[in-house]
């Protein structure tokens, strides 16, 4: 290469440096996690393989598989369910266009990983029993879902992924990884040496807030997600090969008090569970639409006005609980946002808290606007979808609170203390939601304009 040319690369490097990224991603990835276990629940909480729309992912993915503690080679979750009833073959039969991929770890299997990774002969016997296991069972690729590494495990884990670049190097299998979303923990990553191994990185961007804090908040705002994503592609991993999670379930809570709903509030635990997750403190999403569907009046629904969250307020008896979750109009915001960005694309977390068999209208309703919201094109706007409300059960008893504004029909209204301050509510999925907006200083909202006004000409204000 001449000189000259260089000197010309160099110039467009600094001019590409400076323009904003304005790439959408090509092909984006979703990666759809489907939780084996979910064969023995009961009612609508069960789902099996063949119930995945395999249409609406790119990936699909088995969870879990971990590594044995006397062998180092693969270890099966549930032998039974896997095996005997022969739910892996029945998850790649299904797998239609996407791949079939397994996932290595998760929360109770990750604990073999720093012995087995730091042992030249551990390493290649594991890498071995599961380029084996790929092969009989036709599957395409693995995750590695290693949580909780520590310092120590840094370089073992290079090794281990180099391991499996080296007997993947003549097959067509695929590699991803999951690493968390804590920047504490991020100095645990060689970020530049990972990224050349893997197809993607699955960033585990859930969860931000939760029961275990006391105080209410946003489960999984997108400005913290893209902070997160954000901190991985300084660190050296490109933008497409960060692939952002999205949780399909609500985090909620109990409220301290009625009269405190909003972000911030204080909380006393876990709201109470649902029929199939049976756990405080968190609720799937095709529990939370059955929930809300059977009692709309009861609930409460707020947006923010970036529309990227959104919240529910249940009263029943006098408690409140809090519910944090995602929905069509916030995941489609999600969709379009990382991948106008240039990111990756969304992993699912899971397919079976989707409403899969479309109890509460059509089926995976949250799936099908994620996938089409992703912008394809930089330019075009892509519409946001959405689905006709839910009728209304007149029959119930309406419950307000004194100081919480509930909407009673679409418009906007203004707040009974603060004139600045305004209500836009709209027909969500779940029926009325409401926004909080607010005028510029010294001015009032009027409710016949609909328009910020000086405040002198409300009177009262
Ligand atoms: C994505 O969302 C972030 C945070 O809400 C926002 O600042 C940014 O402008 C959005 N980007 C696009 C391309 O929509």
């Amino acid at each position: 290469m001449t000189k000259l040319c260089l000197v010309a690369l160099a110039t467009l490097a600094t001019i590409a440096a400076l323009v904003p990224v304005n790439h959408a991603t090509k092909d984006p990835k979703t990666v759809c996690y489907y939780e084996s276990w979910v064969h023995w629940r009961h009612g609508d909480g069960k789902m099996e393989p063949n119930e995945i729309d395999t249409s609406l992912c790119t990936h699909i993915v088995y969870t879990y598989f971990g590594i044995d503690a006397i062998t180092h080679e693969l270890k099966w979750l549930d032998p039974y369910l896997m095996k005997d009833l022969h739910d892996i073959e029945k998850f790649v039969q299904a797998k239609g266009k996407a791949k079939a991929m397994i996932a290595i770890g998760g929360a109770s299997m990750s604990d073999q990983f720093s012995i087995t990774a730091g042992n030249e002969q551990y390493r290649d016997i594991f890498a071995r029993s599961v380029v084996n296991f790929l092969a009989q069972y036709h599957f395409d690729g693995i995750m590695i879902d290693w949580y909780g590494v520590q310092e120590r495990d840094s370089e073992n884990l290079i090794h281990l992924l180099d391991k499996f670049d080296e007997k993947f190097a003549s097959t067509t299998y695929s590699m991803g990884i999951t690493l968390p979303a804590t920047v504490a923990t991020l100095d645990h990553y060689n970020v530049p040496k990972i990224t050349v191994y893997v197809d993607f990185i699955n960033v585990l961007t859930l969860d931000y807030a939760g029961p275990w804090g006391k105080v209410v908040d946003n489960a999984s705002p997108l400005p913290e997600q893209l902070k997160t994503m954000e901190e991985y592609h300084k660190r050296g991993a490109p933008r497409s090969k960060l692939v952002m999670a999205v949780p399909m379930y609500a985090r909620t809570w109990r409220l301290a008090s009625p009269l405190h709903q909003d972000l911030g509030d204080a909380a006393i635990s876990g709201g109470t569970k649902g029929p199939y997750t049976d756990t405080e403190g968190i609720l799937s999403y095709n529990e939370l639409c059955v929930r809300i569907k059977g009692s709309p009046n009861s609930f409460n629904i707020v947006r923010d006005v970036a529309n990227t969250a959104v919240h529910a307020v249940y009263l029943h008896g006098n408690e409140a609980e809090f519910y944090s979750f995602e929905d069509t109009k916030t995941l489609a915001a999600k969709a379009h946002n990382v991948t106008t960005m240039g990111y990756g694309g969304l992993s699912i977390f899971t397919l079976s808290n989707e409403d899969s068999h479309g109890t509460c209208g059509k089926k995976y309703p949250l799936l099908h606007s994620i996938v089409e919201n992703y912008n394809h094109d930089p330019i075009d706007e892509v519409p946001i979808t959405t689905i006709p409300p839910p009728t209304p059960h007149p029959t119930e008893v309406v419950t307000d609170i004194p100081g919480v504004f509930k909407c009673h029909s679409v418009g906007k209204f203004r707040d009974h203390e603060y004139c600045f301050k305004y209500y836009d509510c709209v027909m969500g999925d779940f029926g009325l939601e409401s926004t909080v907006m607010y005028c510029e200083r010294h001015q009032a909202f009027d409710e016949k304009t609909y328009k910020c006004v000086e405040a002198s000409q409300i009177p009262g204000c």
